[in-house]
């Protein structure tokens, strides 16, 4: 008999990967403590967030992402972060905690009450290395004009903005130019690029089909989420401009590294 393999929501730091929830969660956790932590006023904001923010706190990537991506920022000597999509400053916290008290971090956030509990954090916490520039992405990424090439972009907003965001960065990017976004041999990562797996498999074999994604996203694997970022993996494929890794843990995550 084959195991009875569960499904875990893939938002969570509970991968699945393994054959049931116990192995799963154990494995995870496991993991978890076999990473260097990150620091504990980072996780105890996490835990307040999840607590007063029930309706939208899975906008938050998992603590288990968040110690990858400081892992790879310190491996890319990252200094300069700019984030799209910034909610309530939790991952910006990530980011600045990764870049130390040198380096700098710029999100991109609309949402006004969403921005004032970003900057409550960072004053609580003494942060002092984030900007945040409110308003629409879209617009606000074509406006910035860093003095120096940001090192990491992390592309966490709408997800039909992805493929946009895209080409206005590489487009912004460009080799020889006296001012770009990033710099050459940047990372450009993605969060959210399999959208529960229905970017690789949108069949009725996707359990995913049948749980409630809200009124609003009636079948949710046909939408323009799920096409988007469908867009976004092939455009960074194609792309002579970079290489790149589809990492399927959590929601799928796109980390790609700009050549030029
Ligand atoms: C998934 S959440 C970001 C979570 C955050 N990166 C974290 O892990 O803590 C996405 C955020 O993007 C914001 N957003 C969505 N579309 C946007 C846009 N066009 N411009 C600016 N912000 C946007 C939403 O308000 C939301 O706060």
């Amino acid at each position: 008999m084959p195991p009875n393999i569960q499904v875990f929501f893939p938002k969570e730091s509970i991968p699945a990967l393994y054959p049931n929830e116990k192995v799963g969660e154990r494995v995870t956790t496991y993991a978890e403590k076999h990473t260097s932590t990150i620091p504990r006023h980072i996780i105890n904001y996490h835990d307040h967030i999840k607590t007063t923010q029930p309706k939208t706190a899975n906008y938050m990537i998992p603590i288990s992402e968040a110690q990858a991506l400081v892992f790879l920022a310190h491996t890319v000597g990252a200094k300069r972060v700019l984030e799209i999509g910034s909610y309530v400053g939790f991952s910006m916290l990530v980011w600045s905690h990764a870049v130390g008290p040198q380096g700098y971090v710029t999100g991109l956030e609309f949402e006004p009450s969403f921005v004032q509990m970003a900057k409550e954090a960072f004053a609580a916490n003494g942060v002092q290395n984030t900007e945040l520039v409110v308003g629409d992405a879209l617009e606000t990424l074509q406006n910035l004009a860093p003095s120096e090439p940001y090192d990491i972009i992390f592309i966490d907003a709408q997800k039909t903005g992805y493929p946009s965001y895209l080409a206005t960065i590489l487009r912004l990017s460009q080799p020889g130019a006296a001012t770009r976004l990033l710099r050459p041999g940047g990372l450009i990562i993605a969060d959210n690029v399999l959208r529960c797996g229905f970017a690789a498999d949108d069949s009725e074999d996707n359990p995913w089909r049948n749980y409630d994604f809200g009124p609003h996203r009636k079948e949710y694997w046909k939408s323009a989420d799920v096409q988007s970022v469908k867009a976004y993996n092939q455009t960074i494929l194609e792309s002579q401009r970079v290489e790149s890794w589809l990492c399927p843990l959590w929601d799928g995550v796109n980390m790609s590294r700009l050549l030029d």
